[in-house]
């Protein structure tokens, strides 16, 4: 039963581009058969509360007296890890917020990025996502294509996709939707049909992923 675990990220609740685009690849994945089965977390509406204790960072077998000996609330982590390990894809809806990710979304990763659960750590050499694909829609206001003078100030896809494919193991694709603020900047005007563009080519793309990966 092919499994698919959708998170969003979006603060937007009216206008979003990202949200449009990783509907559009859940909506292509249930096409595909009632076996195709999608977990959905809005990690705006409903956030993981900042990580609660830094022994979370470890797998318990990897704790040190001190954090296996305090109470740790590790109910969020169990919750976000058993989502996670059950996915065959994971699709992130990943916008830029102060050209990074948005809060809720790094709240997720130091909960589910877990040294010797979902990250080989010395014995403990288990990466039970490798080989599984993680699917990242970044949607951003501006412009940083290969080559613009702000190409290297996008720090929302490579922290992401180093937890995915480095750490995790994962094969990761990243899907971008640029210059969304087009519509609302006016000095921007110019660059409309340009994102208009990067939207539709957005939905084209992962709507042939999910067929692919489904
Ligand atoms: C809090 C906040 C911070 C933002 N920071 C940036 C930024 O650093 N660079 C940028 O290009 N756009 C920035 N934007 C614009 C968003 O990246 C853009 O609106 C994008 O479409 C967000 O995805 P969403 O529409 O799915 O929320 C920011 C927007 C918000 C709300």
């Amino acid at each position: 039963m092919p499994h698919l675990l959708h998170l969003d990220a979006s603060v937007d609740p009216r206008t979003s581009s990202s949200r449009p685009v990783t509907a559009a690849f859940a909506e292509a994945w249930r096409g595909l058969g009632a076996d195709h089965t999608v977990t959905h977390r809005d990690l705006q509406a409903d956030p993981p509360p900042h990580l609660p204790d830094a022994a979370l960072h470890w797998a318990p077998a990897l704790r040190t007296p001190a954090e296996t000996g305090a109470e740790v609330d590790d109910v969020v982590q169990r919750e976000l890890l058993a989502e996670l390990l059950a996915a065959d894809v994971v699709l992130v809806g990943a916008p830029m917020y102060n050209w990074s990710l948005p809060s809720t979304l790094k709240a997720w990763v130091d909960h589910v990025h877990v040294l010797g659960t979902t990250v080989p750590f010395g014995e403990l050499t288990d990466q039970p996502l490798a080989g599984r694909t993680a699917v990242v829609v970044s949607s951003r206001g501006a412009g940083y294509a290969p080559g613009s003078p702000t190409a290297g100030m996008d720090h929302t896809v490579p922290p992401l996709a180093l937890v995915l494919s480095q750490s995790f193991g994962m094969t990761v694709e990243v899907v971008t939707l640029e210059l969304t603020l087009a519509g609302r900047v006016p000095a921007m005007a110019d660059l409309q049909a340009t994102a208009t563009a990067q939207r539709e080519a957005a939905v084209a793309r992962v709507q042939e992923l999910a067929r692919t990966l489904g």
